[in-house]
């Protein structure tokens, strides 16, 4: 349509999102459908997090706030940085936003020219690449391999930065593989981050209190704290706190990229939800109890489904530390013949497959840069990921 701007047609619109309304719409139908798409925790906020969204409702802070954030919360997260993470930032160097979404967005656009490069490792999160096309810059994806357990090596991230490279996104625990990356295969990147310093690094930690077994998790600027001036640090309550639909995110980073993301926002929302920040407050100030207890039944979840897909057919799937997704390969069910009697040539036609045969629906590894494979988000009861992973199996089986 004419009317529309010249940038709709480079944006895509979300995978995820597709998959989720398609599993609704068959579950209208009347088939039964398990969807394993979102990416969302299955838990309830906390009690503690939702009495002080209450509060603050009932003791009328229900105005505008500051853009960047009201100064309770922008302190609580210069804390956090502090007590988690040994990273030193002022509150003013700190910036809240409608989601860790908005974040990113703010960063992107106070940032990118046209002609300016993106680095992005894949398989990615969706929004990245699109993000990016949008605000005017280019995005460069760099594959990694299943061999790999999809971590990013030094010299592929050597390879992709070139002069015109602004940013390079780092994401551990990663959505969409779970991947994460230890204290030393992060130094790899760093140190070749180091020899670029036109090179800014933007770290989504949104899934760093979501690692098992006795996995350390870490951030750029912890394992080389002289990339401080050009890194800006992203995180957020939605995966951690189970607060997905409250909206916050927030970030660290030198003042000046801070300054100008506050201006951005300034003519967009004009910064978050009151509400929202103030159970933000309780949710990094309070008890932290929720943390743990979560991981442990995350923990259980990715164990079954690992163990579970590396019995079906063709599926190979590696064990990642962290978030809650698996990205097992589909490789050997492509060139098959599923039930329905059609030839399974992409990773797309396995998820199709898949949901139609079966009624399980998962998002395929195209959508994410990098297949053939696809991701499962386990954040779902047992029950649900044992039957689910039952007919997987099943499908799988009955492919020829
Ligand atoms: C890697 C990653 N970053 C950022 C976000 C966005 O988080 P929020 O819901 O706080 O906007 C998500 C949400 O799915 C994510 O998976």
């Amino acid at each position: 349509m004419a009317f529309l701007a010249d940038i709709l047609s480079r944006v895509k619109p979300s995978a995820t999102i597709a998959v989720a309304q398609k599993a609704r719409e068959l579950q209208a139908q009347g088939r039964d459908v398990i969807g394993l798409g979102a990416g969302e925790p299955d838990f309830d906020t906390p009690d503690n997090i939702k009495e002080a969204a209450i509060a603050a409702i009932n003791a009328g802070k229900t105005k505008y706030t500051p853009v960047s954030g009201i100064p309770e919360l922008r302190k609580a997260i210069a804390e956090k940085f502090k007590r988690e993470n040994g990273l030193e930032y002022k509150p003013e160097q700190t910036i809240v936003g409608t989601g860790g979404k908005q974040i990113l967005f703010n960063a992107f656009m106070a940032t990118l020219n046209p002609g300016d490069e993106v680095v992005i490792p894949a398989p990615y999160w969706v929004s990245y690449p699109e993000m990016v096309s949008i605000c005017g810059g280019t995005p460069v994806f760099v594959n990694t391999t299943l061999e790999d357990n999809f971590k990013l090596k030094a010299e592929a991230l050597e390879k992709a930065i070139t002069p015109k490279t602004k940013w390079f996104i780092f994401n551990s625990p990663s959505n969409p593989s779970g991947a994460a990356y230890t204290h030393d295969e992060l130094k790899a990147l760093t140190d070749v981050l180091v020899k670029h310093p036109h090179v800014w690094v933007l770290t989504d930690d949104m899934y760093e209190h979501l690692t098992y077994g006795d996995f350390k998790f870490v951030t750029p600027v912890e394992v080389e704290p002289s990339l401080y001036d050009r890194t800006l640090t992203m995180n957020g309550v939605s995966k951690a706190y189970a607060m997905t639909g409250w909206r916050i995110g927030y970030a660290a980073g030198p003042l000046a990229l801070i300054k100008a993301m506050d201006m951005i926002q300034g003519q967009q929302t004009s910064g978050a939800t009151s509400i929202a920040q103030w159970a933000a407050v309780e949710a990094l100030n309070g008890t932290q109890d929720f943390i743990p207890a979560n991981k442990k039944i995350f923990e259980g979840r990715r164990d079954l489904v690992v163990s579970m897909l590396n019995q079906a057919k063709g599926i190979n799937c590696p064990m990642p530390e962290g978030a809650f997704y698996v990205y097992p390969s589909c490789a050997g069910l492509i060139g098959k013949t599923a039930p329905s009697g059609k030839v399974i040539e992409t990773d797309e036609d396995f998820v199709t497959e898949l949901l139609e045969t079966e009624g399980v629906a998962v998002v395929h590894g195209s959508a994410f840069g990098l297949g053939p494979n696809f991701r499962i988000s386990y954040a779902t009861s047992e029950k649900l990921l044992e039957e689910a992973c039952n007919r997987i199996q099943r499908f799988c089986a009955n492919c020829r």
